[in-house]
């Protein structure tokens, strides 16, 4: 586990492994373990980068945490750690990142992964929903957001049958500070659309998703994939939102195939 410091941001990441760098950007309001499996199941291989991003895990909480912000503290981090060029791959937020990232840095991106996320802006009805969730986080805490996050990102077979994806789900969820929290909801809601980013993507991309994901659902992920020039699909059976926590095998399955598709 380690910190650095990098234009006035205390940032928290892990760095492991050796090979070829993979970046994983994890999703709202998660942290960096929520990578934990895909990291040991890379690192013989690939070296595993996973920041907490602004707000989140042990990164410092700014006032605004815009897309455009978490992909700017992304590439500080990269550029601490002299990384040029990497795979980058993000959940849902991290997802958002990473599209805001490859529009800032296309020249630093070798390859992406796109998991349980979308182009689209949100809504009009969207952004009222984040400030309520901001505001909630603020006046009631993060249980009050565990509790009612919690049916909507996992599978309803993960809530009965996998205690244990729930609990740790719930406790990235209650580990948040609440300003972290409305900073990146915020951040979320002022997001740019990038559906006509996708026709300019030119490198290899995987797009992952889970059978019972309701916020990105499966009809997003095709969209993206006939949007985006060559991209993969990979669906994972039973998983919800969080589906490199709720199918960890099938996730670091659909990953390593497709690394290996990636030229060094
Ligand atoms: C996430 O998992 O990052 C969030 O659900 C994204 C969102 O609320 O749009």
């Amino acid at each position: 586990m380690s910190t650095l410091r990098a234009r006035g941001i205390e940032i928290g990441y892990d760095d492991i492994g050796e090979g070829a760098p993979v970046v994983l950007l994890h999703g709202f309001p998660f942290n960096r373990s929520m990578w934990r499996e895909q990291a040991e199941a890379l690192r013989e291989t690939h070296r595993i980068v996973t920041p907490d991003l602004l707000g989140h895990g042990e990164t410092s909480v700014t006032a605004t945490a815009t897309m455009e912000e978490m992909a700017q503290m992304v590439a500080a981090l990269l550029d601490e750690l002299q990384l040029e060029r990497v795979v980058l791959g993000g959940l849902s937020m991290g997802g958002y990142v990473t599209f805001a990232f490859y529009r800032l840095f296309p020249q630093r991106v070798r390859a992406l992964i796109l998991a349980d996320t979308r182009p689209q802006a949100d809504t009009e009805e969207g952004r009222r929903t984040r400030e309520e969730l901001a505001q909630r986080a603020l006046h009631e805490g993060m249980e009050a957001i565990a509790g009612m996050m919690l049916p909507k990102v996992l599978a309803p077979t993960t809530m009965k049958e996998n205690q244990a994806a729930v609990a740790r789900v719930r406790e990235m969820i209650t580990q948040m500070r609440p300003e972290g929290t409305a900073a990146a909801s915020r951040g979320m809601a002022v997001r740019r659309d990038q559906s006509e980013l996708l026709a300019q993507i030119n490198v290899p991309t995987l797009i992952i998703v889970g059978s019972e994901d309701k916020l990105t659902p499966p009809a997003d992920a095709e969209r993206m994939q006939r949007a985006i020039s060559g991209a993969r699909l990979a669906v994972m059976a039973g998983a919800g939102h969080v589906s490199n926590i709720e199918r960890p095998a099938d996730f670091n399955r659909a990953l390593i195939n497709f690394l290996a598709t990636v030229e060094a």
